[in-house]
């Protein structure tokens, strides 16, 4: 059969695609062009896209043998899940071995923008170190903070636990409210979503991006923290309001911000680049060599399974997993 990948991946994974199929591989970080996309997926069939990638009913309709779609990243929200089915093309995600990797970036952000770790770092390059002094570089202390989770999923069971190290109670918010033996296994309290925004020090977001989350976060919530909490997203940019995110930190109805995505990446909200008190990321929650070798290598599997009329094992909409 015929697949196209999307992205720049290691020898090792396509040379494991190439054993079974016809393979083209783009060979470059710069996503592949939309328009030489749509004439590639012309005659594949399978597809193994990255989060760039839109998988619409534009590429659907243009992918006419498609049978199986791996998206080498855990969040789906760029493929139209419910066209795929109705085309009865089969589509995977690459849960579980990101986990680690997001949830210390959320805690190397936490980190950064508390303790100011970019501007000293800055500073310090450029000569500006002058001799210590008792009250400057001054940040917030982290240890014993209230951390507010949204989304207490795969990634934010793991940003809880990391938290227990810094002795800071947890709150979370959640759909489904997890079983009491969880909870105290894991060490959260659960609230409703505005209690958690005005009792927590750190509110930090670990939601998937649907109909119900995009822009959960907007001035309304973001006036409801505290003065003194950070907000931190490693989930996906339309989860909150960017413009209403940088009134909030202009105007100090917050203390600052940690950001690893952005509502239309990789553009930034007006004004956001030029604040002070946020550290901005280029969407690296899971970018680790491990990590990212684990992805493609997922994605592979799925994409392999799918093709050879095997379920998937991550597949988001295979009949077995449909009800
Ligand atoms: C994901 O997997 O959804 C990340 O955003 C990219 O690693």
């Amino acid at each position: 059969m015929k697949v196209l990948v999307t992205g720049r991946l290691p020898e090792q994974v396509l040379s494991l695609i190439r054993k079974e199929h016809d393979l083209t591989a783009h060979a470059s970080d710069v996503p592949m062009d939309r328009r030489e996309l749509l004439a590639l997926v012309g005659d594949v069939d399978g597809l193994l896209c990255m989060i760039t990638d839109r998988v619409d009913e534009e590429l659907l309709a243009a992918g006419r043998n498609l049978k199986m779609i791996a998206n080498m990243a855990v969040g789906f929200d760029n493929i139209n899940v419910g066209a795929a089915t109705a085309r009865g093309i089969w589509v995977s995600n690459t849960p579980g071995v990101l986990n680690d990797a997001t949830a210390d970036l959320t805690f190397a952000l936490i980190l950064a923008v508390s303790r100011r770790v970019i501007e000293s770092d800055a500073i310090t390059r450029s000569g500006r170190f002058k001799p210590w002094a008792p009250f400057s570089f001054l940040g917030t202390d982290v240890t014993g903070k209230t951390l507010g989770i949204i989304g207490l999923g795969n990634i934010g069971k793991e940003v809880a636990r990391r938290a227990h190290g810094f002795r800071m109670p947890v709150l979370y918010h959640n759909r489904r409210r997890l079983d009491p033996v969880a909870e105290q296994d894991i060490g959260v309290r659960f609230s409703d979503l505005d209690a958690l925004l005005s009792e927590s020090d750190y509110v930090s977001l670990h939601v998937p991006l649907t109909d119900q989350t995009r822009r959960l976060i907007t001035g309304r919530e973001l006036k409801l923290m505290r003065r003194t909490a950070y907000l931190i997203n490693v989930s996906r940019g339309p989860v909150v309001d960017e413009a209403a995110l940088v009134q909030a930190l202009q105007s100090g109805w917050i203390a600052g911000a940690g950001l690893d995505v952005y509502e239309n990446e990789p553009s930034l909200a007006s004004g956001l680049a030029q604040l002070p008190n946020v550290v901005l990321l280029p969407h690296i929650g899971s970018a680790t060599l491990e990590t990212r070798t684990q992805m493609a290598a997922l994605a592979a599997e799925n994409l392999l399974a799918g093709l050879r009329g095997e379920t998937p094992p991550n597949c988001l909409n295979c009949p077995r997993t449909l009800a």
